[in-house]
Formats: structure tokens, C-alpha cells, sequence
């Protein structure tokens, strides 16, 4: 299993990489098995990858809080290992999970040690394993995603949002995340912005694997609600998503 983990400011195209990387291990790792974690509270990789998603791992956590939600003969335990289960989406090419967005006030503590230990055997399952994360990078630092093998930082060619990637940089040195790679992705070039951006690059100590040009097919899908899975060999973004990862022993 190799877990890949995408992260960066908002916006700046984490979600977009996501899908590509998905659309890369697809074709390039034939007969390999993929789940696809969406760990933003708002989520939307389901609409990179032309999927419907019913249940989250929020909703069905909130179900288990319901007045006699708990059959008879189950422990609270057993009953929320049983709903977290309803959370997966499976198609024949990948399986997808939205963490969703915890409404519920009070501590999430109980659940988060469940949740952990449901991704720690979920994950067994695959050979690849990508996470698509907030700025935050919430369940990374709560530990709710744990054994990350690859980290990329995404930032769109700007020096705020490289400025930005130093931060997510120093939120996983601070809470000691155990992340074996760690990589810098510039996206939505459209010249040659990282000349201009090289110094800011360097005092983020993140490696810049790759940059992905502005790509219009891309904007062009986002507008007519296509999933970006589905962009063609020629686009550019694709094109570029797909060198970077060869790059990477995956
Ligand atoms: N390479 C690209 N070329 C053109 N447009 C792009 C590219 N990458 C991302 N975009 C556009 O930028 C916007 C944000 O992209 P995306 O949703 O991937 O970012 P994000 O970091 O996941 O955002 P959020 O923080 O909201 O989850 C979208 O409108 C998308 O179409
Ligand atoms: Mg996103």
C-alpha cells in the first residue's frame, strides 16, 4: 500500500491534481487497486471523478448519534464500525471515500480513534492509496490519517500561495507527521513564473517535483460540470500531472 496525500492553500488546485493523479494510476498501474480518500470538509473530488456520493463518514457518524439508533444486541462501538462501511463508494475502476464535514458540536474524539483504526484496515485493502486534504490538514495532524508515504504540496504560481505551501511545510514539521517524501507542486503557470518565484520556492525547503500550466480544457470541464477524469490525452494539465508522477517511483 502506498498512501499519496495532496495538500495547499485553498484553491490552488489540490482537487485537480487529485483527479489527474487518479486518471495517471488508472491507466499507468493496470490491475492495481485504488481508493480514493476525500478528506476536505468541502468536498467535491466526487465531481473531479463523475461519481454521486450519498453517505460520508460525517453523515453516518451522525447517524449513530440518533435517539435508539443502536440495534439491539450491538455495542456503539460495533454499530459505528458497521455504518462506517455504508461510507464507501465502489465503482470497477477505484473506490472513493468523503470524510464530509463534521457538523456535530462536542469532541470527536471517540469517533476520530474509530475512524483511525477503520482508514488503518480500509487501507490494507489497496495498492494505492490518495488523500485529498484541506489547507489545514486536519486528519493528518489529528492523526486520523497516519502513514503518509508521499506529501505534495500544491501552490498556484503565485508568492502568497507559495508562502502558503511554507506553512503546510512547517504544520507537518510541528506535529512530527511521518511523511517519508515530501514534494512542491506549481500550478496554473502560465510563463515563467517560477523564475520570478524561485526565491520564495527555496525558503519553503519543499522540492518542486513539477508545475502544471493553466490548462483551458481544464476550465472548460470545471464550467460545463464535466468530470475532469474524463479530459482528454492531449490536455495539458494532463499532460503535465502525468510527467510529474513519472518522476516518482509510484
Ligand atoms: N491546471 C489548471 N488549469 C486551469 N484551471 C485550473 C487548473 N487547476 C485548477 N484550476 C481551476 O482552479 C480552481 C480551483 O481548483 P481546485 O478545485 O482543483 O482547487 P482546490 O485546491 O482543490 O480548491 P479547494 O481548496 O476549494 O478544495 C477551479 O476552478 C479549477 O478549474
Ligand atoms: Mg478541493
Amino acid at each position: 500500500m502506498k498512501q499519496i496525500a495532496i495538500a495547499g492553500k485553498g484553491g490552488v488546485g489540490k482537487t485537480t491534481f487529485s483527479a489527474l493523479m487518479i486518471r495517471y494510476l488508472l491507466k499507468n498501474k493496470p490491475g492495481k487497486s485504488i481508493l480514493a480518500v476525500d478528506a476536505d470538509a468541502n468536498a467535491n473530488l466526487n465531481e473531479a471523478l463523475g461519481l454521486e456520493v450519498e453517505n460520508t463518514i460525517s453523515t453516518m457518524l451522525e447517524d449513530t448519534k440518533k435517539p435508539n439508533a443502536i440495534p439491539t444486541g450491538m455495542t456503539k462501538e460495533m454499530y459505528i464500525e458497521f455504518k462506517l462501511q455504508d461510507a464507501l463508494v465502489e465503482t470497477n475502476n477505484f473506490d472513493l471515500l468523503v470524510m464530509g464535514n463534521p457538523q456535530g458540536s462536542g469532541c470527536y474524539c471517540y469517533p476520530n480513534d474509530l475512524l483511525r483504526k477503520h482508514l488503518e484496515t480500509l487501507r490494507k485493502n489497496y495498492d494505492y492509496v490518495t488523500v485529498d486534504n484541506e489547507a489545514g490538514l486536519e486528519h493528518l495532524s489529528r492523526r486520523v490519517i497516519s502513514d503518509v508515504d508521499m506529501l505534495i504540496v500544491v501552490s498556484d504560481a503565485s508568492a502568497r500561495s507559495i508562502r502558503s505551501a511554507s506553512r503546510v511545510h512547517d504544520i507537518v514539521k510541528s506535529v512530527n507527521l511521518d511523511v517519508k517524501e515530501l514534494y512542491l507542486v506549481v500550478t496554473k503557470v502560465t510563463g515563467n513564473e517560477i523564475e520570478e518565484l524561485q526565491g520564495e520556492i527555496d525558503k519553503t525547503g519543499l522540492r518542486l517535483i513539477g508545475t502544471v500550466p493553466l490548462d483551458p480544457m481544464v476550465a472548460e470541464f470545471d464550467v460545463k460540470s464535466k468530470a475532469l477524469i474524463d479530459l482528454p490525452d492531449d490536455s495539458a494539465a494532463v499532460q503535465a500531472v502525468n510527467a510529474i508522477l513519472s518522476k516518482i517511483n509510484l
